[in-house]
């Protein structure tokens, strides 16, 4: 644990991830979770309002960071579900088989360690044909930015903890085994921040078979 990783970063992140664009994302996300949900990577809590109490009748959420979670400990007494916070990682999720009827990533699959290991878990989590809501940025389409993607994610893995410019998430969910049924998203509206167009955005539900 470091001041950066841990205090520092989790701040930043409140502020770079609050845009509107991805708290409009965030939003639209959520919106499809229903039933009983896993939130894996929730950070500092920022989709936590956009859980529906019509739809969702609980919430857990897994986050490893201590600094995130402190983050998000100021936000749980107002969720507007009910909702328990389980200290772990998406690799080892401490759930038995089809527990859940939807698993929501939020940019987190960039950050994880194993990210094949932790779509096998969402896979065992899942009741079948449950509902995998992911927002992520990818690796780029396009050949000029995948290459800036791979030269400057070394520096990315250090500046956000982990976070990985360069990952075809999209692409390793349906290698996982899931069908995806994209959301609509406007071209013009990928991306964020300076690295706009080295973080296109990718928002699916994946079904598990
Ligand atoms: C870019 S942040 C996104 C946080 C939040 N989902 C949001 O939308 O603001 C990535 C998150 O993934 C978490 N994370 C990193 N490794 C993880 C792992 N192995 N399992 C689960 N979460 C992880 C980080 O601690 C961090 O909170």
């Amino acid at each position: 644990m470091g001041l950066y990783s841990e205090t520092i970063f989790p701040w930043l992140l409140d502020r770079a991830l609050g845009h509107p664009n991805i708290m409009a994302r965030r939003r639209a996300l959520v919106a499809g979770a229903s039933g009983a949900v896993l939130e894996i990577g929730f950070g500092s809590g920022a989709t936590l309002a956009f859980y529906d109490p019509a739809h969702v009748v609980s919430l857990t959420v897994v986050e490893p960071s201590e600094g995130m979670n402190r983050r998000a400990a100021a936000h749980l007494a107002g969720s507007p579900v009910p909702i328990t916070s389980v200290p772990g990682t998406g690799e080892r999720l401490p759930f038995a088989d089809a527990s859940f009827d939807t698993v929501v990533c939020c940019l987190t699959l960039c950050s994880v360690s194993d990210v094949g290991q932790v779509l096998a878990e969402v896979r065992r989590v899942l009741k079948p044909g449950g509902r995998f809501l992911f927002l992520e940025h990818v690796l780029s389409d396009d050949p000029d930015r995948q290459r800036w993607q791979h030269r400057l994610n070394p520096i990315q893995k250090v500046v956000g903890v982990g976070c990985n410019l360069n990952r075809p998430s999209a692409q390793l969910v349906r290698d996982a085994g899931f069908t995806l049924d994209p959301m609509p998203v406007q071209e013009e509206e990928h991306g964020f921040g300076a690295l706009k167009k080295l973080t296109p955005l990718v928002m699916a539900a994946a079904i598990r078979a």
